[in-house]
């Protein structure tokens, strides 16, 4: 069982094989202009994702979703989310962006006030802030709690879920508080929401995800074939990313400051943070030089990988170097703090500005 809400270990091979998800690597090559997250591995499984590429190459006639639970600070990780919207925005999607302030109220005991104040000045800020034009008509923010159409449809989404059917799912039990009980279904209507008659009625909808995030689009797809004789509802599909390793080699998190570099670090902070992860190097220079890095379970490569170098072949020949032994990790790490500087410099200039606007969209 997948809990959203605790943190897990992952294989993702075994995820794939056990939960029906495929592999992105099957749909890669129809895909024009693909995102750099796609043609590295990063985004690797999906559900439906076939019936999406036509849309996505012919740009029309999709939607995207995702939403955010305003709790903690936003970390280098969540970008990746942020990337993938735009692309998709640039491919003609029309966007719909939760902020999931009824969940954080359920399942963090956060008060809608501070959720929203979290959502603005936390997520909404850096979404504009790393290029994302929120003020665009064809995106649609809201808060949970805000949103009437959503509320009424989560409504109906309940008289077709029964206790049963959310203990096999989530492992609920009878002393799980009703809210939390309902926040799964917010976030089917979340999922649904795009095929309204509001939202233009039923279309494709792709709904790019962390892997914790799956047990929810599966409840979302069997609503979504419940409903589909009263609102025409299309199932969604999915793709799923691997998570960020964080500085100390696990997870990326939000919640463990030793962990992540967070978008509100300071450039210098920031640069500091990449100089103190974990590398793939070895004990010794001669052994370094002698049997190469190790790349593939490095922190520093997966910055470079996620986040830093668009341009494959200057990847690949940090790669190449790295395995070979000429590149040494000193060298290396010094090279990547300095992009993440960069990035983060970049980042810093647009906040204030990006903040006035995001504090805008809900006046
Ligand atoms: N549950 C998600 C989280 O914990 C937030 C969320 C709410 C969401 N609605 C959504 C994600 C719809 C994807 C699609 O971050
Ligand atoms: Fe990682 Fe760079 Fe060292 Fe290779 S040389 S192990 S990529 S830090």
């Amino acid at each position: 069982m997948i809990d959203p809400w605790a943190s897990f270990d992952l294989d993702y091979d075994k995820l794939v094989n056990q939960f029906g998800i495929k592999k992105f690597s099957d749909v890669l090559d129809t895909i024009e202009d693909p995102l750099p997250l796609m043609e590295r591995g990063v985004i690797f499984g999906h559900r439906d994702f076939d019936k999406i590429v036509p849309l996505v190459n012919n740009k029309k006639d999709f939607a995207v979703m995702t939403g955010m639970m305003p709790s903690g600070q936003m970390h280098i990780g969540h970008k990746m989310v942020i990337d993938q919207l735009k692309w998709y925005f640039k491919k003609g999607g029309q966007l719909s962006l939760a902020i999931a302030d009824m969940e954080s109220y359920a399942a963090r005991n956060m008060s809608f006030e501070e959720g929203k104040r979290i959502a603005i000045e936390e997520y909404l800020a850096n979404y504009i802030a790393l290029g994302l034009d929120l003020t665009d008509d064809n995106i649609n923010v809201y808060l949970q709690s805000q949103n009437r159409t959503l509320n009424e449809l989560t409504y109906k989404i309940a008289k077709r879920v029964n206790f049963n059917n959310l203990n096999a799912i989530y492992g609920f039990d009878k002393s799980t508080n009703l809210a939390h009980l309902y926040a799964p279904l917010i976030q089917v209507a979340d999922i649904l929401l795009p095929q309204t008659e509001e939202y233009g009625g039923p279309k494709q909808v792709i709904v790019p995800v962390g892997i914790d995030q799956d047990p929810h689009l599966r409840l979302t797809r069997d609503i979504a074939a419940k409903l589909s004789e009263e609102f025409g509802f299309i199932a969604p599909a999915s793709t799923y990313h691997r998570f960020l390793t964080g500085l100390t080699g696990d997870k990326m998190s939000s919640s463990k400051p030793k962990t992540a570099i967070y978008l509100n670090d300071t450039p210098k902070k920031a640069e500091k943070k990449v100089k103190s992860a974990k590398t793939g190097g070895r004990e010794s220079l001669e052994e370094q030089k002698e049997l190469g890095g190790q790349p593939d379970t490095c922190v520093i490569y997966e910055m470079l990988v996620y986040h830093l170098v668009d341009d494959d072949e200057e990847l690949n020949k940090i790669r190449e170097e790295c395995l070979n032994g000429t590149l040494l990790c000193g060298h290396c790490k010094v090279h990547t703090a300095e992009l993440m500087k960069d990035f983060f410099e970049d980042l810093h200039t647009k906040k204030e500005e990006s903040l006035e606007i995001a504090k805008s969209l809900f006046d």
